[in-house]
């Protein structure tokens, strides 16, 4: 039995997905670690927290699906995007790698910005601007601000890519990944040589860069002693989390979209031809499909705006659902579903840890407006189910308003279980929403590259085709899409009118 392994490094757990070269799930299980916010706007892991959780699963999600290690042919690695692990000349980690969620590289975006002579000459070199989660930004602010750490710095990976050297011994990336680092040539699918020189950084601090699909190296005895595997077990590229998620959705085509609702939400959409937003506001990058791109919004606050809701103001529903056998969401989205479509003139601006798309702000903060007496919880709560998804329309507003075609939108992530979240996405999107078969996400897309590269299938579009499958369609309800669509301009004129506001009370913080 040919055996593929997908292992997705993520933020609150790493996860591992055990599937047959058919597609069929064998096995999953998931290895927990901590974050840490040494600082507000700050946060950190440490990249031996990755491993020990892969050396941890790996032999359990082997025990559970009864395989033997010698029937896992290939491992795809999936993770969360963005972040950097600094590693000295022998192999040490320097600092605790700073990770995709962290605001604190404002300047430095701003430096990035200057050095590449203007924000359209960068966007032009790496089809995006500096955001402050992205990995360029924490290089130049270790240099600023850590520069006893700087001048130790021999390699910056990405978290999947430390793995994958602890796997293999391979210093190597991917195109998709890579494309978040925002020194790669997203149009030329390498390194960009010009914004390098501009930065000051030599290219040797950098992996190499493959294909999603191609075989980047094979495990060490040490790696294959600690898993259980075999040193024939080769490492595909792999993809970031959200070009992984994107595969396992099938979003391989023109023409589909995806949303993923987890702690960030993110709107992807597959593009045959490079586009560029010339403002800057949605992210282009190399997909994990070979030649091809895709673009992206990603809202930082979406499931997690109600992770804290839950966390911060629900602590009596929480005790009541424990005391039932319920969920907690489900008590929370059943009060939702009783209140009116627009939550009586209360809108959420999901801003909890700053936002990415479209406004690249660090300083935004979480707002509830429109508050009066009449608002209950299950109101309050429709408005942030309401606000992620006004926060995803945005993006995807810009998609359309770029040509990308989009003829269907399928739902994923942990708030795509719920499906009167789903049909407020349909409602707010005014489109089609879709749901699969395949709820395993990037692990699941990272294994079918995998068993791609082993040459099950031709491509990842034929892997796509031969596994997954639609289980559910929501339409839009004509009504609420009218009421929606009146209330949109509504949400995207507060964040202008706050924007100033947002920044005056970061300086009193
Ligand atoms: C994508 C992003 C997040 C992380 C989460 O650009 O920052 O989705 O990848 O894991």
């Amino acid at each position: 039995m040919n055996v593929y392994l997908g292992i997705d490094v993520g933020t609150s757990g790493t996860k591992v997905l055990a599937i047959r070269a058919d597609g069929t799930i064998l096995a999953s299980g998931v290895g927990e670690y901590p974050c840490y916010a040494p600082r507000p706007l700050w946060s950190e892991q440490n990249p031996e927290d990755w491993r020990k959780a892969v050396v941890e699963t790996v032999p359990k999600v082997l025990a559970k699906a009864g395989v033997k290690g010698s029937d896992v042919r290939g491992i795809g690695l999936s993770g969360q995007m963005h972040g950097s692990v600094f590693l000295d000349a022998d192999n040490n980690v320097i600092r605790p790698a700073i990770l995709w969620n962290d605001q604190r590289t404002a300047k430095e975006c701003a430096e990035i910005e200057d050095a590449a002579g203007g924000r359209g000459k960068l966007i032009e070199m790496v089809a995006n601007p500096a955001m402050t989660g992205f990995t360029a930004p924490k290089i130049i602010w270790l240099r600023n601000n850590e520069p006893e750490n700087f001048e130790r710095v021999a390699k910056v990976l990405l978290p999947k890519d430390e793995i994958r050297r602890w796997l293999t011994g391979e210093f190597a990336t991917e195109v998709s990944d890579a494309s978040g680092t925002l020194l790669l040539d997203v149009a030329g699918r390498k390194w960009s040589k010009p914004l390098l020189s501009a930065l000051q950084l030599d290219e040797s601090i950098l992996p190499t860069v493959y294909e999603s699909e191609e075989i980047t190296g094979r495990l060490t005895q040490e790696a294959a002693d600690a898993l259980g595997l075999t040193t024939d077990c080769f490492v595909v590229g792999g993809a970031g989390d959200c070009a992984a998620g994107a595969v396992g959705n099938g979003i391989v085509r023109a023409g589909s979209l995806s949303t993923s609702l987890g702690t960030s939400g993110v709107a992807f959409v597959h593009s045959d031809e490079l586009r560029v937003d010339k403002l800057g506001r949605v992210h282009t990058f190399c997909h994990a499909v070979r030649g091809k791109w895709h673009m992206m919004g990603v809202t930082l606050s979406a499931a997690g705006s109600l992770q804290w809701f839950r966390n911060a103001l629900c602590q009596e529903l929480r005790e009541k659902a424990d005391a039932q056998g319920d969920d907690v969401y489900d008590l929370l989205t059943a009060e939702a579903a009783q209140t009116p479509v627009g939550a009586d003139g209360l809108f959420f601006l999901p801003y909890l840890s700053g936002e990415r798309t479209p406004h690249a702000d660090p300083y935004a903060r979480g707002s509830f407006v429109g508050l009066t007496l009449a608002h209950d919880r299950g109101r309050i709560t429709r408005s942030i189910l309401e606000g992620v998804c006004y926060s995803l329309r945005e993006a995807i507003d810009i998609f359309r308003g770029l040509g990308v075609p989009i003829d269907e939108i399928r739902a994923s992530g942990g708030g795509a279980k719920s499906p009167f979240w789903r049909q407020i996405q349909a409602d707010v999107f005014g489109s089609k929403v879709t749901t699969l078969n395949s709820e395993e996400g990037p692990a699941f897309g990272v294994a079918l590259l995998a068993a791609v590269g082993g040459g099950e299938y031709k491509n990842i579009e034929e892997a796509c085709d031969a596994t997954i499958k639609r289980v559910s369609e929501l339409d839009p309800n004509p009504e609420a899409q009218k009421k929606y669509d009146a209330a949109f301009p509504v949400y995207q004129k507060l964040y202008r009118s706050l924007k100033e506001d947002f920044r005056a009370i970061a300086d009193l913080a």
